[in-house]
């Protein structure tokens, strides 16, 4: 493997790629709470959306279940970062479960945004993806004045009582250049729409976004590492796709990819969903060097450092320096 061709064999590797600080401090906690309490440890939902996440945490004891009610009463249950609507947390109370909230603060912003706004009787349109954990979350606090728009090409159909008291918000994990379309869109029907009062999209989601448009236009794939229900890892391939790479396709792990994928391509994007632990990206690098693409170059478009501390009910239970 030494021909013209394969020596300028190269991957462009995304950075920021992988885990946020939401992400890192939910795992955490739910590792420190099987060390602590002992399994089983109870988890609302996947913790993150991560399969191999998922299945590693289950192996040490963590259970998985969809709702409340399947905690046995009294159990400790931990919410995971996506958040929960005041109406899980009821639940979670009266069926006395200790909680763990691992939300992750810049969820719980929006969250704040959401009822500050309720009360204040804005109309509120709330960009996101039907469905999804974190928009049942932050839909739940205000249900009456909340409406979901998913797309730009939903706006149509909105309909609000006051268009002069109308107020967007939005997932932390949409793509930047499609919800900038849909506030576009939003904007020309009701032009004095306010803005949330900072940046909902979170750094992490944007951040990984400005770093594969840099490397998408060289790219001929863009490999995303992440799971099919990642929002942020599903919008890195449309992101990519849109910034011009020729291909772009989302996989779980290394095992995944379809050796056709790199017939006649000279340089592989990679990189990773801000729920998707780095050795699942290094046995990628490992799986494309063994096929002649070694020669690995970072693309950096930001440095992050951001830490959150871990969920309070556990630093009271860990005691100080956790
Ligand atoms: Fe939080 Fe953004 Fe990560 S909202 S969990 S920092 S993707």
């Amino acid at each position: 493997s030494t021909g013209p061709t394969t020596q300028h064999r190269r991957v462009l590797l995304a950075a920021p790629r992988g885990y946020c600080a939401g992400v890192d401090r939910a795992v955490v906690a739910v590792e420190k709470a099987l060390e602590h309490y002992g399994a089983p440890v109870y988890v609302r939902k996947e913790i993150v959306h991560n399969k191999h996440v998922v299945a590693t945490l289950s192996e040490r004891g963590a259970i998985f279940v969809e709702d409340t009610d399947e905690v046995p009463e009294g159990a400790r249950v931990v919410f995971s970062a996506h958040g929960v609507s005041p109406a899980v947390r009821e639940a979670a109370t009266v069926r006395r479960l200790e909680t763990i909230d691992a939300t992750c603060p810049l969820v719980t912003k929006v969250h704040r945004e959401a009822v500050r706004f309720a009360r204040d009787d804005f109309d509120i349109l709330l960009i996101g993806h039907t469905g999804h954990e974190e928009v049942e979350g932050t839909a739940g606090e205000a249900p009456e004045h909340i409406q979901v728009v998913n797309s730009p090409d939903d706006v149509d159909q909105v309909t609000v009582r006051d268009p002069d008291k109308v107020v967007w918000i939005s997932q932390t994990t949409l793509s930047v250049d499609e919800t900038m379309e849909t506030v576009r869109r939003l904007r020309d029907k009701f032009p004095t729409l306010q803005d949330p009062p900072s940046d909902d999209i979170c750094y992490a989601t944007q951040n990984r976004q400005v770093a594969v448009k840099k490397l998408a236009p060289e790219a001929d794939l863009v490999i995303v590492v992440g799971s099919a229900n990642s929002s942020n890892s599903v919008r890195l391939v449309e992101v990519a796709l849109e910034a011009g790479a020729r291909a772009s396709h989302r996989i779980d792990r290394a095992a995944e990819i379809d050796p056709a994928w790199l017939d006649g391509v000279t340089t592989v994007g990679v990189t990773s969903g801000a729920s998707v632990p780095e050795i699942l990206v290094q046995d990628v690098l490992a799986y494309l060097a063994e096929r002649g693409y070694g020669d690995v170059e970072e693309v950096r478009t930001a440095t992050e450092d951001l830490m959150f501390s871990l969920p309070r009910e556990l630093r009271a239970d860990l005691g100080s320096g956790e």
